[in-house]
């Protein structure tokens, strides 16, 4: 098929929120640096995005910070639009789901599609808290995790294993916000058949689009091989799009059905306010020459390769043509959390690194996270820095620049006679411009912005092994020596140009510069990659400045100290967490008192209680059990910094069980402690005085 434009969209943030490294590597990076090189070649082309401000995340962020729920995407829509924007993400659009047109439009979507018949209505049990009296999903309930078992993951997430999972999963789920237990009440809701749905879905991305990056494939693949189930597409909430329908008083429509509408909505919004630059919506999400790409995480998958199409095929609007996820960033080696604030902020990244938009941006697609999860480092962030953007592409425009100031007052010289290496060098960059198209046309945007630095390599070293700086002694002497200098600036200049366009897509900011300081031509674009002769000779430059600057240590460790800093914050709340949430274990399975006098439990008074030398779990203690004096070892060195405290006190033990030798010792029975909610081992003691060696019973 022959496309004719191309409508990209960027997942719509959730704004509970700033906007973190993680998803400016994730999505919205990759999918600037192709609405720009689309730009760039002249392609008609439309980037939309906005936020989310339904679903639940908004809403807790809201209790938390004690304002309402309005206020909260009121606040963080603004940030993250003012974010985006200062990194040069160029939307075409940047709305929000708060919006009267998506709130209509959505609304109306949900009515055409009930019309139709495409939803089936369904009475079934849903988690409830008796004593708020509200229906609780996804991430309003929280409990263990049934996979990894840690304490506190949510309805939809294990946020510690990242496992997708559903609430009736949680082992003993509660109200996140009170921590209540829940029970279980009948209530009405619309599914999305996408059961109806599997054998054409299996035959659009199974047969038909096998160019699908293989993490987007294979996770489709997993999801129509489990065999898809209706979902439903509304819930009980009070803060979202209410339900069109009659009968369905307190009930809005799930986010990810009204999220997605929004791209429509938003395109909708745009070409109603520009109708002379964009033209009808409607060009854009049903013409058959237009192609739709959906840039996302790979945690928004199935919505959007399997629940979004299954929406648009029912009411006839054009399906994504690719949808290249990426994987996930990690931060220093731990995966990024908006909750446990464990990320980069890009407003506060832009407080500690002004005007450094174009680093970051370099950076997170050196090392995005295409084809498998990738972290994020400051080491590596300085590295990239100082030895990629400083001492390549910055050291080899601006010596070019100053030399060209130096010995011909900043005007292009002219290009003499080429000798075999300035041939060579211009032999091995001739192609970026294919290389860069075959790579940006297959979303390899790290692949690409490799070649681009290449291109800079190519310069550097050009510079490098011609020295014209030690030729430019003889420029007055020497009427041969002073064209060599000329050519090789001037050829120096020409492959700074190709790099003010080479990068343009990944480094806006830069790019602009450059073009700036060297005057090039506003029409030169994607087409003149590749050309000699993109500066003409005598042509005036303009004031130079550096494209790029050092970053000291000293930078690179506030980072870290803060870093560390949230670390200590985050395993303390954990562990308050995990206390206010502790519930007693279920009672075992009866027993009787003679199971129980089998056990010869005894009173003991400690005499000596140390650390076992070369283990960090075990404690010696030495015991006058009334009988003589006896040793045990037990595994709570953990929960007791000085051991010395438990001199003195009368301690329980069991005095029959055999014995048994760890680290070389040979311990003599088991001490009884108490394991508190937090791990913490206390060792039971006696309150009032007995004679040692009392049974216990
Ligand atoms: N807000 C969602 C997230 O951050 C993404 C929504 S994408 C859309 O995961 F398609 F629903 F808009
Ligand atoms: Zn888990």
């Amino acid at each position: 098929m022959a496309f004719n434009r191309t409508l990209i969209t960027a997942a719509l943030p959730y704004a509970n929120g700033p906007v973190h490294i993680g998803h400016l590597a994730g999505v919205y990076v990759p999918a600037d640096i192709y609405a720009r090189y689309l730009r760039l070649k002249g392609k008609e082309t439309l980037f939309v995005c906005g936020s989310d401000e339904h679903g639940v995340p908004v809403t807790i962020r809201a209790r938390k910070e004690g304002i309402t729920t309005q206020q909260v995407v009121d606040r963080y829509h603004e940030l993250i639009k003012r974010s985006f924007a200062e990194f040069g993400i160029s939307f075409d659009i940047y709305s929000r789901t708060t919006s009267p047109t998506h709130h209509q439009f959505a609304s109306d979507y949900f009515r055409a599609m009930y019309d139709a018949g495409q939803f089936v209505e369904e009475t079934s049990e849903q988690f409830y808290d008796p004593e708020t009296g509200h229906f609780l999903t996804d991430r309003n309930i929280r409990g263990e995790c049934p996979r990894c078992h840690s304490l506190g993951a949510y309805g939809d997430q294990c946020e510690k294993c990242g496992a997708t999972l559903s609430p009736d999963e949680l082992i003993n789920p509660y109200n996140a916000e009170t921590g209540n237990p829940l029970a279980k009440k009948e209530t009405k809701h619309w599914y999305l058949p996408l059961d109806q749905y599997q054998a054409w879905l299996e035959d659009w991305i199974l047969n038909n689009h096998k160019e699908w990056r293989p993490n987007v494939y294979g996770q489709c693949k997993s999801w129509l091989d489990g065999g898809l189930k209706p979902r439903a597409v509304t819930r009980d909430l009070d803060w979202g799009i209410p339900v069109p329908v009659e009968g369905a008083e307190g009930k809005v429509l799930y986010v990810w059905f009204d999220a997605p509408i929004g791209y429509i909505s938003n395109t909708i919004e745009l070409c109603q306010k520009q109708p002379e630059k964009y033209g009808d919506w409607q060009k854009w999400w049903k013409q058959e020459d237009t192609r739709m790409i959906h840039f996302i995480g790979k945690d928004n998958i199935v919505f959007h390769c399997i629940v979004f199409p299954a929406m648009l095929k029912a009411q006839g609007y054009n399906l994504p043509d690719n949808v290249p996820s990426n994987e996930f960033l990690n931060l220093e080696g731990d995966k990024i959390s908006t909750s446990r604030n464990w990320a980069v902020w890009l407003n506060e990244y832009l407080e500690d690194f002004p005007g450094k938009q174009d680093v970051l941006r370099y950076v997170l697609t050196a090392n995005a996270p295409e084809t498998k999860d990738n972290d994020f480092t400051w080491a590596d962030f300085q590295a990239r820095n100082n030895n990629e953007l400083v001492a390549i592409y910055g050291n080899f425009v601006n010596r070019a620049l100053v030399l060209t100031n130096k010995y011909f007052e900043g005007r292009v010289p002219a290009c003499g006679e080429l000798n075999d290496y300035d041939k060579a060098t211009i032999e091995e960059f001739k192609n970026v411009k294919a290389t860069l198209e075959d790579l940006l046309n297959n979303f390899k945007f790290r692949e690409a912005q490799k070649e681009a630095m290449n291109l800079a390599r190519i310069g550097n070293k050009y510079l490098a092994d011609t020295e014209p700086w030690k030729l430019a002694k003889q420029i007055e002497t020497s009427d041969e020596v002073a064209k060599r200098v000329q050519t090789i600036l001037h050829l120096s200049l020409q492959i700074a140009a190709n790099l003010a366009i080479a990068f343009e897509p990944f480094l806006p900011f830069s790019s602009a510069k450059l073009r700036g300081m060297l005057r090039l031509n506003e029409a030169a674009g994607w087409e003149d990659l590749g050309r000699i002769d993109l500066l003409s000779t005598g042509e005036q430059l303009g004031e130079v400045s550096l494209l790029f600057e050092k970053i000291e240590d000293a930078a690179i460790q506030a980072q870290l100290d803060r870093l560390e800093r949230i670390k200590k914050e985050n395993e303390e709340a954990a562990k308050a967490e995990a206390l206010k949430n502790w519930r007693p274990e279920p009672v075992k399975a009866a027993t009787n008192i003679d199971e129980f006098d089998k056990n010869d439990i005894r009173v003991a008074t400690v005499l000596e209680c140390t650390n076992v030398k070369k283990s960090d779990r075990l404690l010696q203690f030495k015991l006058d059990d009334g009988m003589g004096e006896r040793t045990i070892l037990s595994g709570i060195a953990q929960s007791y910094p000085d051991p010395s405290v438990l001199i003195g006190k009368q301690v329980l033990f069991i005095a029959n069980f055999p014995p048994r030798k760890m680290m070389g010792i040979e311990s003599q029975g088991m001490i009884l402690s108490a394991v508190d909610a937090d791990g913490k081992l206390v060792v039971t003691t006696v309150s009032a005085p007995v004679k040692n060696g009392c049974q216990v019973g």
